[in-house]
């Protein structure tokens, strides 16, 4: 037992457990959030006798006397100020990370009203921030510590939302203070926990559940297996191939695969309980990568798939091959591009109960959340069923698939309870959708003046172990392969390959990044071969107003790449001149969806004086000029 201070309260804690734990679960001082729960990430910060410290470190027990600052404890004048300052600067995107920041901010501020930029670094290094490159958090830390110097916080220098106007986001108190709520943030009357047991194989036959202990284990509300779910199995957003529990008899596609769901009173039974379900096992060989997929005798990823293939795309334009044939200079290269994690510091969570009219509600952080209202309809064999989005501590893509949402809803439609499911970080790692790692062969051909004749490809992409985006992604990777060049001898083909690793999906970029650094990295050495700079033959190459680019699409007045390029060629020329490493790319990307699908703009106007000359009709906005619904 330890008897400390909590922003200027005495509380005395029986239970010796991790700081963050009591804070969040028992006293539900919020702002401080669990990213990782293992001191890595800073999303906890609090101040222990002034010093900023991970509250998921530290053991109550070991805090007997000290004193415990969270932003809830914020005096109101440093609330004010914080949330100018960050409001002001900009540096509030998804915001998980910045009650920490900010506590990180006072402790040095409190020390030093005057840092500079190094010990403004020097004191945010312990916490990460997924979402704004940190610069701006920078300059919050210094407009913060003028506000303080010159003791004036300034009103936000422009409110009217204008077009045009510099405002601070709607949300930046909620999310400065720390009471805005993400899913984990919600601590509901007769609350449970649940979670998956999670498959031991990445493929392996599932012969037998046993899940008798497990639900005798006094605490538990009930294990749940394929066998319990009144619906369709399978979700999925675009193609329904994620198995939601995989049923006995059924095989396993990679280790993020739920074979039970264990619904408990506490957080302690349900860890026990998951460990009492005994699955039994016929471990099968995994396809670990595209080479392995696409082999004759090949493990198939799926009993029901006629092979490994999840997608395929073919774009061809012009003649490449004979293109390619007779030009001066031929580059052939093999590139492989890695996994890549997004990294968002909230890891999932969803928290769902039946409401007054009877409804499955979901809270969930949701990229998606109208998918999510499908894909659990579809789940539960219901209509009866309510999402609705959260705070999101960052996605990227990340968020746009199942994770939590629809095990939550199963969950509560089987028990009748409200029940949180949240993923370790671990599980976040392993579940949610990554970067597709790509394979590609390029062949690109050049005249004597580095004029690109034509480019001939095959990629081949990993999309893991269910469908996600994977055949949006690879679309966006073949049509964008080309460059921002002109040339019409083009033709790639795209294939996606299910296999045993964690699924791959949305990431920003959506498949372009792969097939540019391909291209770019081509360039670069078509240049040298030419004896010209990698500025001059992306000049000689650049796409113009008026002309068509080797995917077909003819490119408006609007695009600028030549001016971009001029725009930089002092730069890049004066830091070749003095030896610097220095690099230079080009690429394209779709705006909106894409692929001739309309993408509709809307905005509310609110008429003040006349309504009478005003329609209100929504427009199909030009691809170029509406926002992009997602990252893709
Ligand atoms: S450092 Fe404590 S939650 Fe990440
Ligand atoms: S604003 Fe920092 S992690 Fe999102």
């Amino acid at each position: 037992m330890a008897v400390f201070f909590v922003n200027g309260t005495e509380v005395s804690v029986e239970k010796n457990q991790r700081l963050l734990r009591y804070l969040r679960d028992t006293l539900h001082l919020t702002s401080v959030k669990d990213g990782c729960s293992e001191g890595a990430c800073g999303a906890c910060t609090v101040l222990i006798d002034g010093e900023p410290i991970r509250a998921c470190t530290p053991f109550t027990d070991s805090l007997a006397g000290r004193h415990i600052i969270t932003v809830e404890g914020l005096t109101d004048e440093e609330k004010k100020l914080y949330t100018y300052a960050y409001g002001e600067a900009g540096a509030v995107q998804c915001g998980f990370c910045i009650p920490g920041m900010v506590l990180c901010t006072k402790a040095l501020l409190d020390k030093n009203p005057d840092p500079t930029d190094d010990q403004i670094r020097y004191a945010l290094r312990n916490n990460y921030c997924r979402c704004t490159g940190y610069v701006k958090i920078f300059a919050a830390v210094r407009l913060a510590a003028k506000c303080r110097r010159e003791g004036v916080i300034p009103a936000p220098s422009e409110d009217d939302w204008k077009l045009g106007s510099s405002v601070h986001r709607i949300d930046v108190e909620e999310k400065v203070l720390g009471y805005g709520k993400y899913p984990d943030d919600w601590y509901l009357p007769d609350m449970c926990y649940g979670s998956a047991v999670r498959s031991q194989y990445p493929r392996a036959r599932v012969l037998a559940i046993d899940t008798s202990k497990a639900a005798a284990l006094p605490g538990v509300v009930r294990v749940i297996t394929a066998a319990d779910i009144p619906g369709e199995n399978k979700v999925g957003h675009l193609k329904h191939d994620q198995y939601s529990l995989i049923p006995i008899g059924g095989l396993t596609h990679y280790l993020g695969d739920a074979i039970a769901l264990v619904v408990a009173e506490t957080p302690e039974i349900l860890e026990k309980a998951k460990k009492l379900v005994k699955v039994t096992y016929e471990p099968l060989p995994a396809v670990h990568n595209p080479p392995e997929a696409w082999a004759e005798d090949a493990p198939r990823v799926f009993d029901e798939e006629e092979s490994n293939v999840q997608a395929y795309k073919h774009i061809a334009r012009g003649d490449a091959e004979t293109a390619i044939q007779n030009s001066k200079y031929v580059i052939s290269q093999h590139f492989e591009t890695p996994w890549t994690e997004h990294a968002f510091l909230e890891p999932e969570c969803a928290v769902s109960y039946m409401d007054k009219d009877g409804y499955v509600m979901v809270l969930s952080a949701d990229q998606s959340s109208h998918t999510t209202l499908h894909e659990c309809k579809l789940l539960l064999g219901t209509d009866k069923v309510r999402v609705q989005n959260q705070l999101v501590g960052g996605g990227f893509g990340g968020k746009e698939d199942m994770s939590v949402q629809h095990h939550a809803a199963l969950m509560t439609y089987l028990t009748g309870r409200t029940v949180k499911v949240k993923l370790t970080r671990p599980e976040s790692l392993l579940i949610h959708p990554k970067r597709h790692p790509f394979w590609m062969d390029f062949t690109m051909g050049c005249d004597e003046n580095g004029i690109i004749q034509g480019v001939k490809a095959k990629v081949y992409s990993d999309t893991g172990a269910f469908a996600s985006l994977g055949g949006p992604v690879l679309e966006r990777a073949c049509t964008h392969a080309a460059g921002p060049y002109n040339y019409q001898n083009f033709e790639i083909e795209g294939t996606a390959y299910y296999t045993n690793n964690p699924p791959a999906g949305a990431f920003r970029g959506f498949g372009v990044t792969q097939t540019c650094f391909a291209t770019e990295t081509l360039l670069n050495e078509m240049a040298d071969k030419v004896g010209i700079t990698p500025w001059e033959i992306r000049y000689r190459n650049a796409i113009r107003p008026g002309q068509e680019l080797p995917n077909g699409q003819i490119v408006g007045s609007e695009t600028g790449l030549v001016e971009t390029l001029e725009a930089v060629k002092p730069y890049y020329d004066e830091a070749m001149k003095q030896g610097k490493p220095v690099g230079l790319a080009c690429a394209m990307k779709n705006a909106g969806v894409g692929v001739g699908i309309p993408d509709w703009g809307r905005c509310k106007l609110i008429v003040e004086d006349d309504a009478k000359s005003i329609s209100t009709r929504a427009h199909p906005a030009s691809a170029r000029a509406s926002a992009p619904s997602s990252c893709r």
